[in-house]
């Protein structure tokens, strides 16, 4: 009976099993009711009684190791039987849609990048300003009308009124006080008035202002600087004209527009048939605001500029309702894709 056991290890270890019919097979064949294992089960009985330990050990042992088989073949036989049918590695993957950048983005990117070239670096500062930052050390006194100019948002915080900063002129304040000359930076980001929202006005917009700050630096300066940004975004065609404007931070100050890009200057309803198209205000900045801030206005000059980054977009993709840039309809965004 020894033998036989040996025998029928070596048999059952030798199989191979390939699919389920096989499989059950070999269970009636060995472990079913009337399966070899039964059998020689039976036949312990006229096992003499001396070995009949010794033998039925080796049976046990025997019946463990075909069930231990019998189990293996069947979890492999599951495993392919699922990968078989549930997953075909040959078939194309799903394309997932390659989201796009905002508008508002593309263009913020090209005007960092723009003033990069020429050494300007990104300064970001809080969007809710204390009354300091965003006005009084802009050289607006309480009570100046020029704060009307500004339609605020004002909100408490603690015992202290605060404002959602109206201009990034506000973040300048902040280099100035913390830096000396010379400087050159932007600062790019969001910006909030009280008023209604419809297709030409919003409640925050977005602005890239800039700074420059060193001995010497005179009107002629801004004057290169900004023409040089104009032809970097519009073409190398655009030309620029400056008008006499007023802001309490700047003295001189002006208008900035940029020749019609939407129709060569002959005129169209973009540009009102004038040829020219409004894009920023700047100026040299007034001394008490150098003063204010820590800087000797006796040994520096300097200009500023400020722009709306939603006004440079519409020139330049032709969007003509601000509110599209909030709304978030993937019609509108998915236009800008290849843009990325
Ligand atoms: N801060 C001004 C505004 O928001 C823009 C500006 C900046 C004008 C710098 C002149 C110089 O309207």
């Amino acid at each position: 009976m020894k033998e036989k056991i040996d025998h029928l290890l070596s048999e059952i270890k030798a199989k191979i099993i390939s699919n389920k019919q096989e499989l059950e097979a070999f269970r009636i064949q060995y472990l079913g009711s009337k399966g070899t294992i039964k059998e020689l089960f039976n036949d312990l009985k006229s096992v003499p009684n001396e070995n009949k330990r010794e033998v039925g050990q080796l049976l046990n042992n025997f019946r463990i190791q075909t069930e231990d088989l019998f189990n293996s073949w069947k979890e492999k036989l599951e495993e392919s039987s699922e990968n078989k049918s549930t997953i075909d590695t040959s078939r194309p993957g799903n394309s997932e849609g390659i989201g796009s950048r905002h508008p508002l983005s593309l263009v913020r990117s090209e005007i960092i990048e723009i003033f990069a070239r020429i050494g300007y670096t990104v300064s970001e500062g809080p969007e809710i300003e204390d009354d300091w930052h965003n006005f009084s050390a802009l050289n607006f006194p309480p009570e100046h009308p020029a704060r009307d100019m500004q339609d605020t948002f004002f909100i408490e915080k603690g015992e202290k009124e605060m404002a959602l900063r109206t201009h990034t002129s506000s973040v300048q304040v902040r280099v100035m006080e913390n830096s000396t000359p010379p400087i050159r930076t932007i600062s790019p980001g969001r910006v909030y008035r009280n008023e209604a929202i419809s297709a030409r006005a919003h409640c925050f917009f977005h602005q890239v202002e800039g700074l420059y700050i060193d001995k010497n630096v005179s009107f002629a300066d801004l004057k290169q600087t900004l023409l040089y940004f104009a032809q970097e975004l519009f073409g190398e065609k655009a030309q620029i004209r400056l008008r006499p404007s007023y802001f309490p931070f700047t003295e001189p100050s002006a208008e900035v527009d940029v020749s019609c890009t939407i129709c060569n200057s002959k005129g169209c309803n973009v540009c009102k048939y004038t040829g020219w198209l409004e894009i920023l205000g700047c100026g040299m900045v007034d001394p008490s605001v150098l003063e204010a801030s820590g800087i000797d206005s006796k040994t520096y000059t300097g200009f500023a500029f400020g722009m709306g980054v939603e006004r440079i977009t519409q020139l330049k993709y032709k969007v003509n309702d601000l509110r599209l840039y909030s709304e978030n309809d993937v019609r509108f965004l998915k236009q800008f894709t290849s843009g990325i």
